[in-house]
C-alpha cells in the first residue's frame, strides 16, 4: 500500500506544479496569478474539491505524446462562497497555454453538469488561446459540447465568467452566453480574431488593449460587465456578485440581517433641481432608497445614460433599473436598452424584484439610432419588462414621456406598484414641443405668437406634465413626497413577498434578438 500511497502523492505533487515552475514564474511576472492561486483566492478557504486533477489528453499528434501534463490545463471542482456550493473551472495558462481540446473540454463540461444536477452557480476563470490547435476539430468539438451546455443551463444556474488572461477564437464565446463577464485590466484580452489576423484582412493596425481589452470590452462593445484593476480585485468582485443572487432558479436570493431604523430620507425631497431640463445624477436617488452601501453597478461604463445593478432592500436582493439623467438626459438608446432588456431577463429568471427609477425624456431621435434598429432594440426592453413575473415596482421622479413612458416598467406592461413625485411628468412629450404642434395654428395667428407659445406651453404643463392625470386613471397608484420612497418601497416589496405570476403555455416566447 505504501507504495501507491507514494505514487498518489507524487501525481498530485505533479499535478500541483501546472506547466512548471518557469512557467508560473513567466505568468507572475506579467502580473497574473497562476489558475490554483484564483481558485483558492474565490473559494472560502479549504473548501475546494478537485475533480480530474490525474485527467490528461490522448493525442499524438504534433509531439502531444511528449506533452502531457495533469489536468491538461484546466483545473475543475467545487466549492463555497460564503458557506454557499460553486462549482468552478480555472483554465491554466502554463499548460499549452490555456488552450482547450478534448479532455480539457469534458472536464468542464463535467463540473456543468454537475452544477446542473445540484443547482449551483458556475464560475469560469478563462485563461486560454483558445482550441488546440494540435488537437483540430476535436478541440471545436469541445468548444461546442460547452457552449450547449452553456446554453441548457442558462436561466436554470447563475453563469459568471472571469477572463484572467488572452481569450482568442472559441475561449470567447462560451465567456458571452453566460450572465456575466468580468475582465482584469491590462492582462485580459477578449477577441474572435486578434491583431494580426485583423491586420491581414482589413489592414487595421490595432493593439490587443484597443481590440479587446478591459476597457474596450466595459465602455465600447458592453460584452464585459465589470472590469478590476488587478486579479485579487476582479476575485473579490466574484464573491460579492454571487452574495446577490440565487443557486438556482427554482431558490430566492440569498438575505442579509437587517435592522430596521428610521427609513425617511429627506434628502430626496430637495433632489429634483427646480428647472426640468437641470440634470442630476439618479444614483443619489437610488442609494437613498437602498439600503446603505448595498449596491454593486453592473454594466457601469457602458451606455452611462442607464444605470444598473444589484442592492438590497430591507437586507433583500434587488436588481435596480434607472434613467440617468446626467448622461445624455437619461435618453434610452439602443445600447441602453439593451444594457437593460437583459439584466431584467437575468433578474427575472433568477426571482429577483425589479425596483426601477424613471427620468426619461424619450427615445433617442435620429438617422443613426433609425438605422441602426431602435425600433428593435428598445422592443427589447419592452418585452423584458413585460415578460417578467417578480415583483417589479417603479418610481416615476421626473419625465416619462411618451412611449419611454410605456417601456419603463410602466402599469400598462405588469409593474405591480407605481409611486411617482410630485415632480413627474407623464405626458405624451415635453410642454414645449406639446404646444407647438397642438396649438400650431393658433400660435402662427396670435399678435405676439412667442407669448401665445409660452401661455400654451403653461396650459399643457398644467393639465399633463405633473402625476395627477396619471394617478386619477390608476395608471399611478399613489403620489408620494420623494422623502418617503424608501419607506414604501420597503412596504411594497413585502406585500409583494409571495406575488405568484405565471406566464401563458409556450415553448418559448420570441424576443426581437
Ligand atoms: C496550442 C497554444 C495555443 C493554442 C497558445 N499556445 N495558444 N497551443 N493551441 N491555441 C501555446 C503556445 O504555443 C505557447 O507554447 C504557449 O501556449 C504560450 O503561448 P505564447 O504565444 O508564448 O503566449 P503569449 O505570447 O502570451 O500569447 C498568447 C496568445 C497566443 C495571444 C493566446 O498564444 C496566440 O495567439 N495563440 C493562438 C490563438 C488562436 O488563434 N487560437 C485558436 C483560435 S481558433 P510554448 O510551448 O511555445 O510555450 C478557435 C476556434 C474555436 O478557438 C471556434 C469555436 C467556435
Amino acid at each position: 500500500m505504501k507504495e501507491q500511497f507514494e505514487r498518489l502523492d507524487a501525481l498530485t505533487a505533479k499535478a500541483l506544479e501546472g506547466g512548471g515552475k518557469e512557467r508560473i514564474e513567466g505568468q507572475h511576472k506579467k502580473g497574473k496569478l497562476t489558475a490554483r492561486e484564483r481558485v483558492n483566492l474565490l473559494l472560502d478557504e479549504g473548501s475546494f474539491q478537485e475533480i480530474g486533477q490525474l485527467v490528461t489528453h490522448r493525442s499524438s499528434n504534433f509531439g502531444l505524446e511528449k506533452q502531457k501534463f495533469l489536468g491538461d490545463g484546466v483545473i475543475t471542482g467545487y466549492g463555497t462562497i460564503d458557506g454557499r456550493l460553486v462549482y468552478v473551472f480555472s483554465q491554466d495558462f502554463t499548460v499549452l497555454g490555456g488552450s482547450l481540446a478534448e479532455a480539457h473540454a469534458q472536464k468542464i463540461c463535467r463540473v456543468m453538469d454537475l452544477a446542473m444536477q445540484n443547482g449551483a452557480p458556475v464560475i469560469g476563470l478563462n485563461d486560454s488561446g483558445g482550441a488546440r490547435i494540435q488537437e483540430g476539430v476535436v478541440s471545436l468539438g469541445g468548444y461546442a459540447d460547452i457552449f450547449y451546455r452553456n446554453v441548457r443551463a442558462s436561466g436554470v444556474i447563475p453563469q459568471i465568467s472571469a477572463i484572467l488572461g488572452p481569450c482568442a477564437g472559441g475561449a470567447v464565446y462560451s465567456p458571452a452566453l453566460t450572465d456575466f463577464v468580468l475582465m482584469a485590466e491590462g492582462t485580459s484580452y477578449m477577441f474572435v480574431t486578434g491583431p494580426n489576423v485583423v491586420k491581414t484582412v482589413t489592414h487595421e493596425e490595432v493593439s490587443s488593449e484597443d481590440l479587446g481589452g478591459a476597457s474596450t470590452h466595459a465602455s465600447k462593445s458592453g460584452v464585459a460587465h465589470f472590469t478590476a484593476g488587478n486579479e485579487v480585485e476582479g476575485i473579490r468582485q466574484l464573491r460579492q456578485l454571487v452574495g446577490y443572487i440565487p443557486s438556482n432558479c427554482e431558490e430566492e436570493p440569498p438575505t442579509q440581517a437587517y435592522t430596521p431604523c428610521d427609513e425617511a430620507r429627506p434628502m430626496l425631497d430637495t433632489i429634483i433641481p427646480d428647472n426640468p431640463n437641470q440634470p442630476y445624477d439618479i444614483r443619489q436617488v437610488m442609494n437613498a432608497v437602498i439600503d446603505p452601501d448595498s449596491s454593486m453597478e453592473v454594466h457601469a461604463e457602458y451606455a452611462r445614460n442607464m444605470v444598473i445593478g444589484f442592492a438590497r432592500v430591507a437586507g433583500r436582493t434587488v436588481g435596480c433599473v434607472a434613467n440617468q439623467p446626467a448622461v445624455l438626459a437619461g435618453v434610452l438608446d439602443i445600447d441602453a436598452s439593451v444594457k437593460a432588456a437583459r439584466f431584467v431577463r437575468f433578474c427575472d429568471a433568477f426571482n429577483i424584484p425589479l425596483l426601477v427609477f424613471v427620468d426619461v425624456p424619450g427615445f433617442l431621435p435620429g438617422t443613426d439610432q433609425e438605422w441602426r434598429g431602435i425600433i428593435s432594440h428598445g422592443a427589447k426592453l419592452l418585452y423584458a419588462f413585460s415578460e417578467a413575473t417578480v415583483p417589479r415596482i417603479t418610481i416615476i421622479t421626473r419625465k416619462a414621456y411618451g412611449g419611454a413612458y410605456d417601456v419603463m416598467n410602466s402599469k400598462h406592461i405588469g409593474c405591480d406598484m407605481n409611486f411617482a413625485w410630485p415632480s413627474a411628468e407623464i405626458a405624451v412629450m415635453g410642454a414645449k414641443g406639446a404646444a407647438e404642434i397642438i396649438f400650431k395654428g393658433e400660435i402662427a395667428k396670435a399678435a405676439d405668437p412667442a407669448a401665445k407659445w409660452q401661455e400654451k406651453e403653461q396650459q399643457y404643463k398644467e393639465q399633463f406634465a405633473n402625476p395627477f392625470e396619471a394617478a386619477a386613471r390608476g395608471y399611478v397608484d399613489e403620489v408620494i413626497r420623494p422623502s418617503q420612497t424608501r419607506q414604501k418601497v420597503m412596504a411594497a416589496l413585502e406585500m409583494l413577498r409571495n406575488k405568484v405570476d405565471k406566464l401563458p403555455r409556450k415553448k418559448h416566447g420570441n424576443i426581437p434578438l
